[in-house]
């Protein structure tokens, strides 16, 4: 059980006693998921409180994340590939199939082992490697775009670039074959409503169902690649357990290759939708940009403040601790409304102007921080950057469809709208 991949809650701890309890705050709202700000910002007056929606203390402060974050001993990152909710038995029980066994390797896995597993990806995630793959986005893009200009305007953004873009990239990263990009990308939103969604029982049944076939797969995947090593990440990883089998388990590949190739992919869509909604929005900053492609990787940074493609993540205490003064017991859940920090006042003048040239744009939490800082950041940047660019230069006419009703997948953390009309001329 300890190192278990995604652990189901069976007990939830009665509200931290002192602390201030919030009865119907909740991230799966309707208006909290059209528009989060409003009502994050307003959390303001309170930085910690209860959400009994939740069961966690929901921290909204910037200070107070990051202090979290660098204490790692003390708020242990166990918990974040869990189901939020508890799962019905009967999803369980699919779960409980002996072979559905990837264990925690990074973003859930603590100290010392997280540190030993992550530098056997330091390699793979050079800039070197991640600027490798230029030629292959530039050419994807290219293709992408003509498509979509043949298939004719308007377009929805999400279906004919964004989705397919960052699963191929990151998969051919890995080195999964060409011919899984549907199936791979399909178990990926299984996964973003199993552990951050609120699925019902049935939909639970099937996500259960597909979550062992995608663990299936990453498994034979990675033994198909021990016969046939290729240049990619997947490959890598088992030469270096080969060449390190006592400190490099073979289990910990297969787990790696099961969780990057969640983490590569949906929110990298979503940054680009977002950074499209951000500067199309503000037609002058897209209009600086298409001038001046240097500006684009500042403005990258302000979307990831601005309106981040990761709006929260989570924690749980390992012992007893405080927090915004209340005392706070051993194996609290705490939820980190990075939504909030990134509008906080006091650290962005004016937060809800989006601002290209704001100074300190980088100063977002939207990757974490600490020994757990998100290992994708410069190839996230890196992707959305270069595409940023590729649009302006190939459509710099683009625009969003007005009046358009944008909608956000229900879930906790994961912030990008399902489609995005555009238009051109
Ligand atoms: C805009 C896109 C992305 C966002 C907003 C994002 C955000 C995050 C956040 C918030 C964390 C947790 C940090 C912490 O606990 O301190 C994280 C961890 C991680 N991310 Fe990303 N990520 C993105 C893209 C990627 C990509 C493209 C990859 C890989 C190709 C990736 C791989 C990872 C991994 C492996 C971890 C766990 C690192 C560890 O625990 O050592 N992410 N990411």
């Amino acid at each position: 059980m300890g190192n278990t991949y995604h652990r189901q809650r069976t007990e939830r701890p009665p509200p931290p006693a002192g602390c201030p309890v919030h009865p119907t705050w909740s991230p799966l709202d309707d208006d909290y998921l059209a528009d989060p700000y409003p009502i994050a910002t307003e959390l303001a007056g309170e930085p910690v409180f209860y959400a009994e929606s939740l069961g966690c203390v929901v921290v909204s402060r910037m200070e107070d994340i990051e202090a979290i974050f660098t204490d790692h001993d003390t708020f242990a990152s166990t918990i974040v590939q869990d189901p939020v909710f508890p799962l019905v038995p009967e999803a369980q029980a699919v779960l409980a199939a002996d072979d559905f066994d990837p264990v925690a390797v990074m973003s859930n896995r603590p100290e010392p082992d997280h540190g030993r597993i992550r530098s056997y990806t330091r390699q793979g995630f050079s800039s070197r490697r991640i600027r490798s793959l230029e030629p292959y986005i530039r050419r994807r893009s290219r293709e992408l775009i003509d498509t979509m200009i043949a298939t004719g305007s308007p377009a929805d953004f999400i279906e004919a670039f964004a989705f397919p873009l960052p699963g191929e990239t990151v998969f051919r990263f890995i080195g999964f074959p060409e011919g899984d990009d549907e199936i791979l990308k399909a178990w990926c939103g299984d996964r973003k409503a199993f552990s951050w969604g609120r699925p019902s029982p049935a939909q639970q049944m099937e996500i259960a169902e597909h979550m062992l076939a995608y663990w299936r797969y990453c498994r034979a995947f990675t033994a198909s690649k021990r016969d046939n090593r290729g240049d990619d990440l997947a490959s890598e990883l088992i030469d270096l357990h080969e060449a390190n089998p006592d400190d490099l388990s073979y289990r910990e590949v297969e787990s790696i290759i099961y969780g990057l190739s969640f983490a590569g992919h949906e929110a990298v869509t979503a940054l680009m939708a977002n950074t499209l909604i951000s500067l199309l929005g503000h037609r002058s900053q897209w209009d600086e940009v298409c001038a001046d492609p240097g500006l684009i990787a500042n403005a990258v940074e302000e979307v990831l403040r601005y309106d981040s493609s990761q709006i929260s993540w989570r924690r749980i205490t390992t012992g007893d601790t405080t927090l915004g003064g209340y005392d706070i017991p051993a194996g609290t859940a705490v939820f980190l409304n990075f939504a909030a920090a990134n509008r906080q006042a006091d650290v962005f003048p004016e937060p809800d102007r989006f601002d290209i040239h704001r100074a300190n744009a980088n100063r977002h939490i939207s990757f974490g921080k600490g020994v757990h800082y998100c290992l994708g950041a410069k190839f996230a940047k890196f992707e959305t950057q270069l595409v940023t660019e590729i649009l302006a230069e190939r459509l710099p006419s683009l625009r969003l469809v007005d009046d358009q009703q944008l909608s956000y997948f229900p879930n906790i953390t994961f912030r990008g709208p399902s489609r995005l009309l555009v238009t051109w001329d």
